[in-house]
């Protein structure tokens, strides 16, 4: 809610006494979110877990939050029509910023199509706790991987508005890092999101 709409409503911001600070200095790292955006198939949700692996190994308090697994309860009530992809992505954003000023690492699976919408979830997290990760993909290749044989159905029009077939897939312009998962292995694309979370400081490269 933005501060007018919440002085109209009468809503005041309430300070609590264990603030982010200290949860970050129980835990041991900082609180943040890697957001990972790319066609279905590219490979988000194989990177998001085993990066999870890794970094809980290492003593990281992590939480995914993946797409099609949202989709289950919190967004249940939400399709595929740009107003409810928005919708799912502003959701998903709130949730991803109240759980880092908790301290969580967050590890989002998206395809979160719109520049738009990524681009708020990082005006709301804050610039340097905001990893955008494209998780780059050819379409051919996506299509040929098809884990849940959803391209299929798509192409032969059984289901419409898909990404990257029947709508669109806006690239980042400026993402943090880019991830080619055609040319190298999940875990090597894990260990180079961690290779950012050490430079930007939010792991430290001992934990
Ligand atoms: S987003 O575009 O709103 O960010 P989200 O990541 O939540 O999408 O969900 C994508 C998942 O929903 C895909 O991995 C796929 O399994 C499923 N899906 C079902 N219908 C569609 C569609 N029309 N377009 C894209 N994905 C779809």
């Amino acid at each position: 809610m933005n501060s007018e709409r919440s002085k109209d409503m009468n809503i005041t911001w309430h300070h609590h006494g264990v603030d982010i600070s200290g949860r970050e200095e129980l835990l041991g790292h900082r609180g943040a979110t890697v957001w990972l955006t790319g066609l279905s198939g590219s490979g988000k949700s194989t990177i998001a877990d085993i990066l999870s692996e890794i970094l809980h190994g290492r003593g990281v308090l992590t939480a995914i939050l993946d797409g099609d697994n949202i989709r289950h309860g919190l967004n249940n009530d939400l399709g595929f029509s740009p107003p409810d992809r928005k919708e799912n992505i502003r959701r998903i954003s709130e949730v991803a910023k109240l759980f880092s000023s908790f301290g969580v690492l967050n590890i989002l699976a998206f395809i979160s199509p719109y520049r738009e919408d990524r681009n708020f979830a990082r005006s709301i997290q804050g610039e340097n706790e905001f990893i955008e990760v494209y998780v780059e993909v050819p379409l051919e290749i996506a299509e040929e991987r098809d884990p849940k044989g959803l391209y299929k159905k798509a192409r032969s029009g059984e289901i419409p508005s898909f990404t990257g077939i029947s709508a669109p897939y806006e690239e980042p312009e400026s993402p943090e890092l880019v991830l080619k998962t055609h040319e190298s292995t999940p875990e090597e694309c894990a260990l180079q999101i961690i290779n950012v979370l050490e430079a930007k400081g939010i792991i430290s490269s001992e934990s």
